[in-house]
């Protein structure tokens, strides 16, 4: 995988940002899976600039969740539908049948996650798709000991997971236990993966994730599996990587028409 490290969050969030406003130059109509969660906001800010700028146009672009909390009622403001509604279709002016995601309040749950994995692959699978990883090196939410082929289903979040979540609720006791998310077998099969990691408390699951062993302990050390995967992070979550410098020295030595 390429890992490219950038000075701070913000960079991140442009560096990506050019990325899928290159990526809608060339396929206006492209899926992208969008992840939840704080660290992708400068990417969702930095793509909704470009488009009230006029150098990108998102009119045609697809949107798709990557995960759903199990259990909160319609419309809750941190159900993930809510949260991408607001932080990527509108901001990026696009229709809201332009939007797919998994039903988090389903009967059937079973159902609804093969019903998800379906209409990923019956819209011509993901072009690209964000992620963000959990201090404990989740992503989406397939929680440490995922299978590494495992497709859209129901997951229980770790205890660590309900704790880093706590701060988007009113208490730790409202963090649904369960929520769906896309398998990392479903993650695979995106065209390129974009992963973004910033600050310290992140630094930990990146080195594992990047340098260690591919595990089911650390769900996105499957990241290298992937043949187009890239992982950008700022200084603070590249601290613990000891390949940082050649990392760095690849990078600046990328042709800049390459992109990420
Ligand atoms: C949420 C998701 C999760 C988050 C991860 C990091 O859709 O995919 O894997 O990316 O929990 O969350 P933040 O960015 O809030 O640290």
């Amino acid at each position: 995988m390429e890992v490219v490290i950038v000075p701070d969050a913000m960079a991140g969030g442009e560096l990506i940002a050019e990325a899928l406003a290159a990526l809608l130059r060339r396929k206006p109509d492209a899926l992208l899976g969008v992840a939840t969660g704080s660290t992708p906001l400068p990417i969702y800010q930095a793509l909704a600039a470009q488009v009230r700028a006029g150098s990108v146009d998102a009119a045609r672009a697809r949107v798709c969740q990557l995960d759903e909390y199990v259990g909160l009622p319609a419309g809750h403001p941190e159900s993930y539908r809510s949260v991408v509604l607001r932080e990527v279709v509108e901001p990026l002016g696009l229709g809201a049948d332009s939007f797919m995601g998994p039903d988090g309040a389903a009967e059937d749950v079973q159902a609804a996650c093969e019903a998800y994995d379906r209409a990923l692959r019956e819209a011509g699978g993901v072009d690209l798709q964000l992620l963000g990883i959990g201090t404990d090196g989740h992503i989406g939410f397939n929680e440490p000991c995922s299978s590494l082929a495992s497709r859209t289903r129901i997951k229980t979040l770790t205890q660590q997971t309900r704790k880093d979540n706590a701060r988007f609720f009113d208490s730790l006791d409202e963090v649904p236990h369960h929520v769906i998310t896309q398998g990392i077998g479903t993650i695979l099969e995106a065209r390129h993966l974009v992963l973004l990691a910033t600050g310290a408390g992140k630094a930990d699951a990146v080195a594992r994730a990047v340098e260690g062993p591919l595990t089911a302990l650390v769900p996105a050390s499957a990241l290298q599996l992937h043949p187009h995967a890239t992982v950008v992070v700022d200084e603070a979550a590249a601290s613990r990587l000891k390949l940082a410098d050649y990392f760095r020295a690849t990078y600046a030595a990328k042709p800049h028409w390459q992109g990420l």
